[in-house]
Order: C-alpha cells, then sequence, then structure tokens
C-alpha cells in the first residue's frame, strides 16, 4: 500500500486537500493545480469559497482568470471538512497568531481544525503542516487527529511539516526556486512528503526530524527581525550623529563577506516577522530558558513609528503648529504587495490620533480600510494628485511601492519624511523639503 502511494504522487493521481486558503493556501492550490494535481479546497470562511466557486480570486498574485479555469477543472471547493475524506493528502495552511493581549501563541485555528477533522481522518492519509508553528506542535497537533488505535504512524498514517518560504512580491525568487524544507514522522513519511513537492519546487532539503524542520522556520523569520532591529537601531544611533545610515550600510555591504545587508524602515509588519519570533521564544520559556535577543529585537522594530514621530514633530516647520494634517503613503507592509498585516502603517495611524495629528492615507493596492476601534472608521484612499499633496502640512512615505512617481511627490509637497531611503537614489534640484527618519 505504501509502494502503491509513492506511485500514484509521481503520476500525479492524488487527491490533495488544502486546507486554509489564505496567502499561503490558495497560491498553494494553483501550484498544484498547474501540475494537473487534483485540489480540494477547504476553508471555514464561506465568503472566499463562494468568490472562488464564482471564479474570483482575492488575493493580488493570482488572477480570476486562473481561477475560472480551474475551478471547471480539478479544483473543488468547500467549506466542510467532510470533503478530506476524498483526499491522499491533507495540507494545512491555517493562521498560526499571537494572543490578542499577549505575545503568547494563538493556537485556536490550528485546534478548531484539528477537532473537526479527527473524524474524516483515515488510513493511509499523508497529513501535511505548513503553517508556522514551535518546536513540538506538530506532533501536539497529530496527536489531535489521530485517535483510531488502527492508524499507526509511519505504518498506514503518514505526516511531517513543510513550512511556506514565501517572499511576496520578490522578483528575483519565486517558489519554484526557493528550496523547500521537508520534514517526515519517519523516513517512510519523509518519502511521500518529499515526493508531493517535487513536483512543485527544483529543490527540497530534509531535516532529520520535524522539530528541526519547525525550528528552522523560526530561526529564518528571527535573523530577519534581529538584523531589522539592527539596522533600525543603527539608524536611530545615525540619525543622532547626522550621518545617512543607508550610506553607512551600502559601504559595509561592499564587503565580500561577512555581512548581509538589511534595510531600516519604519518598524515591521507582515504576518512573519512580528509575530513568529514569539512562538520561539515563548517555547524556550516552557523549556526554562528565557531568550533575550528575540524579544528585544521586537521592541526596537515595534517602537521605532513612535521614534520618528517624535523626530518629525522637532521639525521647526511643524514644532510649534497646531492643527497638523499629514498624508501617509502606503499601508501595505512592504513595497508592491496588497498585504496590510501587522503593518507598522497602522501604528502611525494610531499615535497620529494621539497627537492630535490628522491623517489621510494613500495606498495603489488598499483602495479602503477600517481603523478605529472596532474597525468603525472607514478610510478611502485619497489620490496623490499636486493639488492634494500641497493640502498636507507634511507626507510620511511608510512603503516604497514602485508606481509612486517619486520626483512628482518631492516637487509637489511641502515636507517629506522618508522612512525607506527611496530619495538616496533620486537626483532632485532641491531635497532640502525631504528628510530621512
Ligand atoms: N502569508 C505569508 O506570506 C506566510 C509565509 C510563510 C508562512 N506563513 C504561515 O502560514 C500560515 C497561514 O498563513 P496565511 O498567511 O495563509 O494566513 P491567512 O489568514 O491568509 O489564511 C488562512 C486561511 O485559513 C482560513 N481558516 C481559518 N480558520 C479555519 C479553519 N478552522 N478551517 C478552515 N479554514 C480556516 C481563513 O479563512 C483563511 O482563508 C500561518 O501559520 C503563517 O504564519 C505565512
Amino acid at each position: 500500500m505504501y509502494k502503491e502511494l509513492i506511485r500514484k504522487i509521481k503520476s500525479k493521481k492524488i487527491k490533495v486537500a488544502i486546507i486554509g486558503l489564505g496567502y499561503v493556501g490558495l497560491p498553494l492550490a494553483v501550484r498544484f493545480l498547474k501540475k494537473n494535481i487534483h485540489v480540494i479546497g477547504v476553508d471555514s470562511d464561506i465568503k472566499k469559497i463562494q468568490q472562488l466557486k464564482k471564479g474570483e480570486s482575492y488575493i493580488k498574485s493570482i488572477s480570476n482568470k486562473t481561477i475560472s479555469y480551474f475551478k471547471n477543472f480539478n479544483f473543488e471547493l468547500s467549506e466542510k471538512y467532510s470533503s478530506i475524506k476524498f483526499a491522499d493528502v491533507v495540507i494545512i495552511c491555517l493562521p498560526t497568531p499571537l494572543k490578542k493581549n499577549s505575545k503568547n501563541p494563538d493556537l485556536k485555528y490550528l485546534f478548531d481544525c484539528a477537532k473537526n477533522i479527527k473524524k474524516y481522518i483515515k488510513d493511509y492519509h499523508i497529513v501535511i503542516l505548513e503553517s508556522t508553528v514551535y518546536p513540538g506542535l506538530t506532533q501536539i497537533f497529530i496527536d489531535k487527529i489521530v485517535s483510531n488505535k488502527k492508524i499507526i504512524s509511519g505504518k498506514n498514517f503518514f505526516y511531517g511539516y513543510s513550512p511556506e518560504r514565501e517572499n511576496p512580491g520578490d522578483k528575483n525568487f519565486n517558489y519554484f526556486t526557493t528550496p523547500k524544507i521537508i520534514s517526515g514522522y519517519s523516513d517512510k513519511c519523509k518519502i511521500l512528503v518529499n515526493n508531493i513537492y517535487k513536483h512543485i519546487c527544483r529543490k527540497t532539503v530534509l531535516t532529520s526530524t520535524i522539530k528541526i524542520a519547525e525550528t528552522t522556520k523560526l530561526l529564518e523569520n528571527l535573523y530577519r527581525s534581529v538584523n531589522i532591529a539592527l539596522v533600525n537601531e543603527m539608524k536611530i544611533i545615525s540619525n543622532k550623529f547626522n550621518m545617512n545610515i543607508f550610506e553607512i550600510i551600502d559601504a559595509a555591504a561592499t564587503k565580500n563577506f561577512g555581512f548581509q545587508k538589511f534595510t531600516p524602515g519604519p518598524g515591521y509588519g507582515g504576518h512573519c516577522i512580528p509575530i513568529d519570533p514569539y512562538y520561539l521564544s515563548w517555547a524556550s520559556k516552557q523549556v526554562g530558558y528565557n531568550p533575550r535577543f528575540v524579544e528585544l529585537a521586537g521592541q526596537i522594530n515595534t517602537n521605532i513609528p513612535s521614534w520618528t514621530v517624535r523626530e518629525i514633530l522637532k521639525n521647526k516647520k511643524l514644532k510649534n503648529k497646531k492643527n497638523i494634517n499629514a498624508l501617509i503613503l502606503g499601508v501595505a507592509y512592504k513595497k508592491n504587495i496588497d498585504d496590510d498585516r501587522e503593518s507598522p502603517s497602522y501604528r502611525f495611524m494610531k499615535i497620529f490620533n494621539k497627537k492630535k495629528i490628522k491623517f489621510d492615507y494613500n495606498d495603489p493596492y488598499l483602495k479602503s480600510l477600517r481603523i478605529g476601534r472596532n474597525n468603525s472608521i472607514k478610510k478611502k484612499s485619497v489620490q496623490v494628485t499636486s493639488k492634494n499633496l500641497k493640502k498636507y502640512d507634511f507626507v510620511i512615505l511608510l512603503t516604497d511601492h514602485d508606481i509612486y512617481n517619486y520626483k512628482f511627490i518631492a516637487n509637489n509637497a511641502k515636507l517629506i519624511f522618508d522612512t525607506r531611503g527611496i530619495y538616496n537614489n533620486i537626483s532632485l534640484k532641491n531635497k532640502n523639503n525631504i528628510y530621512l527618519l
């Protein structure tokens, strides 16, 4: 039966169920579909399922055309877990956020799912967790879904962990060219999981255990968090010495060994870097070690917006001014994408509100937003016109979307605070109204 499974996978005769069709799950579904592998997409958000059934995508990187094409082909969609009964492989792509009032893991999505899929798990199922988790959580998840004594892991039931490494908006690397970490409970599990991903990845990297794979993902994001914090802190120091941090970083990056370039910004955002390190610190505390780097990096990055606003208000044109109004450019947490999760732009909005600075925003990828308590305030993206730019006491550049005409902005805004260093590389006759922060 195991050999039969291998043969089925290699000949693409499998059905892959993907639970959670969000930023990770939906693109993953499309990758399998493009390789002629049948996909059963499951999401508890019925609106998403209905949209997909109508051929509409809710993720910028996936077109309506793609969804329309595959939904008539081999893409089944359901809000019900029972559909996984018909799958050979079940891949879990559910959110793993932090709890609202603490930095502790919020596992309700995973555990809700575990409770509900339990009755549909059958022998010879292959279950793969893709969500970001702390060391040991895959095993906890599996223990929650396997209760039938006839199901024996590694013998007639297989599982593994394979973290997502998507870098939204990256033009140099895509999913196929990014090596994929693979792990499995046993050697047979590893071989099965590996063969599944071989259809959609050029290179797979097998780790000896599931825990190693889980922790690899956390290290990758912690590495980014710590290095972003380092350059963000260097930015504050450079500002005190009246030096341009980007010039220092570019000079350091000429060293051909031992230095990897990270750039400072308005803080940090996205669904991974501000969250995942806390999974590691929480897990570490459970085993008796209180990590320092992890949380310090988080604090530094989170405090960058308040430092920036303090610096803005020191500007001579704003110092004694009342009724300041500002234009925020960019709400997505990074350039050229429509993902605003954990975006530092929202921290700026909160601080502006506290300081009674009125603001509007523009983001070409986010036409409207909901902000404030209980998301009760709806804000629409204003246009970046000459008339509009002139209206604001200052413009703050928070997301360096390529679509912006930076010369036009500089020529029309009264005052610009650039948190991305974009104006370092733009030649202008006069940069007197531009400040790097
Ligand atoms: N977004 C990224 O770029 C990225 C990159 C690497 C890793 N990850 C990790 O991948 C995981 C998924 O992230 P995401 O960005 O795709 O999240 P997401 O919020 O975009 O998508 C999750 C989907 O799961 C659905 N869902 C929630 N609870 C459900 C349930 N009980 N049953 C079925 N469906 C349910 C939601 O409706 C949503 O469509 C997380 O652990 C995240 O940390 C994300």
